[in-house]
């Protein structure tokens, strides 16, 4: 009722259709028909309906069952009354319109609340975990991921998710870099574009698109030691070359919010973090959406030592530029209080209320706060076969072929028998992967139930066990076992593996191995797997390892002697039916690696865009010296670079060239090469493009990414590929704090990894 009537007050007549045009949105999602409406909004609300739209609660109580009791009664009170600007954890469309019809025909002004979840690779249907998605190199195919996600999502009744995340990691060690997926800002700044295109297309307004958040905000990813959680401390420099511009990308792409990350910074946790949030994020580029603490954190500023209580977090936390409290009931307790008492400006509380409401109309909230809550829809909506064929597509891509020495890739279909071996190629729940949203347990196509879909009739496919897995799976909230294998499992394996033409062995981790709070200090196989490797080894020649992991694997032996090797990652639903179709020739592998594999833990973070150091060789003259920056027990080199990645063809790159040798400051400069395919299947390539500034105000890395496209060649097809060069490609965050290219000499190199590349050199003047 009380939603008519703002509706009435408000203009009924709202009408508009958005449309946020890419270059629109970096006018960051400002409207002046929505601006006027949120103004007279705000004018009518008191200060606890302003505070209310600030708190983001978790849903507690079962939303479609009776009134909750207890400490839920609180909360039911709070949202019936306007006290809840948005929750999380609450989907499907029957308890998502169950909870707006309690915010929205109970309260004052009836405002509605969003709903907010992680939908990262997925929401039922189930894509590769982002790793994964980001080693397709395939901007198509993670916009496809999103874009189906999202309507998913929107169809049952989600219109904002967590993702993307876009922590640029360096450390296999944290378990998080299987959700942002590598150690590039340019890559991950490409994805990123192409994510929030497909959450929020041209037109947020639309009721199959959802908001996304740029998540975490910033430099989460260079957790101290890998361990997740801890304490960051790079440079200036680092941050605004390597961290922050994947965000930039976020907020210029249009992305609706920014969730702030748990650590801290230079001692300031990110959630109280006035520089990274009020000064870059909201003043320097201009972002109009608002930002959204990560769970609890304005009540973690107390264990970090930075605010006595959460009054003072509360405090600290809106002054530092958070817009809505996730979870730590800060804002909720404290904030009309620390108003009322001249402690915070009630202008600041405006602008954060100001933020949410924008998005909340550019949602289409106001014109129909129900427009997400659609049983008939999401009953028709999700897990459909058109859905499960893309999550097909989007995997086969997602696969990095690492070995193929005896070229026993592609198998025949035809092949006698097949001993597939590992608990994990048996395994239905793995693959969904960590961040599973609404995917269930145990719905992947395993990789042995893909293998015997895809293999004649006549193919005799045996299986065995092999090793035991971490036990994760069904306690996602407690620590991870490691239960001891007592190695039962190899002699039948062996067996099987003897007597088959072609083993097929799926190792790595268990679905929940890599994620949230799994930081691991060891990130070789566990348990016996490289053990059952060698043994199976001893009987059998023609193996194929398949992998299957949420982190980069330091194993040197196996992958200096796995025949073939398919790095797999957790593929989503369709899993086993797309690495067949990799393994049988159906698809021709075109991944690249998005992040270094350490050949040992102990040379991370290791990571390909480093600086060079003073001594980055033996010093001349002085042969045998030590004195040189590497390791006396271990290569510095990773046991694969960044961007390598097999095909079942080949292909060869020549002819580098520029359209000039030198270029001015405002000039541009192409910089072009032929690609052929030089073997005889067709097959995709992703070309890609470094640079490299040899001197600077600050040091620059040996190599940086800028480009990378990804080609279709046939057999004995050649392509020119160009780049093209300009400032913005040259510039960095310099000595003088500023984003801008410095004249002098610059490389330009293309390959088809980050250390096969062909290499050429011109001046940039002033
Ligand atoms: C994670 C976020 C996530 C949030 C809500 C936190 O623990 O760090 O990435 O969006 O929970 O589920």
């Amino acid at each position: 009722m009380f939603y008519n009537i703002l509706k009435t007050l408000l203009s009924v007549t709202f009408l508009f259709v958005l449309s946020l045009q890419s270059s629109q949105a970096q006018t960051q999602l400002i409207y002046p028909e929505i601006e006027e409406k949120v103004d007279s909004l705000l004018k009518i609300m008191t200060l606890e309906e302003k505070v209310g739209q600030l708190n983001l609660h978790t849903g507690t109580w079962d939303i479609t069952g009776p009134k909750p009791e207890g400490n839920a009664a609180e909360r039911y009170k709070l949202l019936s009354n306007g006290g809840v600007g948005a929750m999380l954890n609450v989907v499907g469309a029957e308890a998502t319109l169950n909870a707006q019809q309690i915010a929205v025909e109970n309260s004052r002004l009836g405002i509605p609340l969003m709903f907010g979840y992680d939908v990262i690779h997925g929401y039922k249907t189930i894509f590769p975990v982002p790793i994964a998605e980001v080693a397709s190199w395939d901007l198509k195919a993670a916009e496809t991921s999103a874009r189906i996600a999202a309507i998913e999502a929107a169809a049952a009744g989600v219109n904002w998710t967590f993702a993307p995340m876009i922590d640029v990691s360096r450390d296999a060690r944290w378990g998080r870099i299987v959700e942002s997926g590598s150690e590039d800002p340019f890559l991950i700044s490409e994805m990123t574009r192409a994510r929030v295109a497909g959450f929020q297309t041209e037109d947020l307004s639309a009721n199959n698109t959802i908001a996304a958040t740029a998540k975490h905000f910033a430099a989460y990813g260079f957790a101290e030691a890998g361990r997740d959680y801890n304490t960051i401390d790079v440079s200036k420099n680092t941050l605004h070359n390597m961290i922050l511009p994947p965000f930039k990308a976020a907020t210029d792409a249009g992305a609706a919010t920014v969730m702030s990350a748990f650590n801290d910074i230079w001692g300031i946790p990110a959630t109280a973090h006035d520089y990274l949030q009020n000064d870059i994020l909201k003043n320097e580029w201009g972002f109009n959406g608002f930002i959204v603490t990560d769970w609890g954190t304005i009540r973690q500023l107390v264990p970090h030592g930075y605010s006595p209580n959460l009054r003072t977090g509360s405090k600290d936390a809106i002054i530092a530029g958070t817009d809505m409290d996730m979870e730590s009931e800060g804002f909720q307790r404290h904030l009309a209080d620390l108003v009322n008492n001249g402690e915070v400006d009630i202008e600041i509380v405006n602008n954060a209320v100001r933020r949410i409401l924008r998005v909340k109309y550019l949602l289409g909230l106001f014109e129909d706060p129900y427009r997400y809550s659609d049983a008939e829809r999401e009953e028709n909506t999700l897990y459909t076969d058109e859905h499960r064929a893309a999550a097909r597509d989007v995997a086969r891509k997602s696969m990095v072929l690492m070995e193929n020495r005896t070229n026993l890739l592609p198998l025949s279909k035809e092949v006698n028998s097949i001993a597939v071996i590992g608990t994990l190629a048996d395994d239905k729940d793995s693959p969904i992967g960590t961040w599973r949203a609404q995917g269930e347990a145990n719905s992947a196509v395993s990789l042995l139930e893909g293998i015997q879909n895809a293999v004649s009739k006549e193919t005799e496919v045996h299986y065995a066990e092999g090793y035991t897995l971490a036990e994760g799976r069904k306690n996602f909230v407690s620590e991870l076992n490691f239960p001891e294998d007592d190695g039962s499992g190899i002699e039948e394996a062996v067996e099987i593996a003897g007597n088959a033409d072609i083993v097929i062995m799926a190792l790595g981790e268990e679905g929940f191995q890599s994620g949230e709070g799994r930081s691991q200090v060891d990130i070789s196989l566990k348990g016996r797997q490289l053990e059952l490797f060698k043994k199976v080894m001893e009987v059998n020649p023609n193996v194929v390892v398949v992998l299957m992991n949420g982190r980069p694997i330091a194993e040197p032996e196996l992958y200096e002697n796995a025949p073939s090797l398919l790095e797999a990652w957790h593929l989503g639903s369709e899993a086993g039916n797309a690495i067949a179709d990799v393994l049988f020739g159906d698809y021709n592998p075109s991944g690249k690696l998005p992040v270094s594999v350490p050949r040992h833990v102990g040379q991370v973070p290791i990571y390909y865009n480093h600086k060079n150091t003073g001594r980055p060789v033996p010093q001349q003259g002085d042969a045998g010296t030590v004195f040189w920056s590497h390791y006396t027990d271990e290569s510095n080199d990773p046991q694969y670079p960044f961007g390598y990645g097999l095909s079942y063809t080949s292909f060869e790159y020549s002819d580098l060239r520029l359209s000039k040798p030198s270029m001015a400051m405002e000039e541009e400069i192409t910089v072009s090469v032929n690609v052929t395919n030089t073997g005889e299947r067709a097959g995709e390539e992703v070309v890609q493009f470094y640079i490299r500034d040899h001197f600077a105000s600050t040091v620059r890395p040996v190599k940086e990414l800028k480009g990378f496209r990804k080609i279709s060649l046939d057999p004995g097809e050649k392509k020119s590929v160009s780049f093209t060069v300009n400032s913005n490609t040259l510039g960095f965050f310099g000595a003088d704090e500023i984003f801008k290219a410095e004249a002098g000499i610059f490389s330009l190199m293309i390959g088809g990894n980050s250390t096969d590349l062909l290499s050429t050199e011109f001046e940039l003047t002033e």
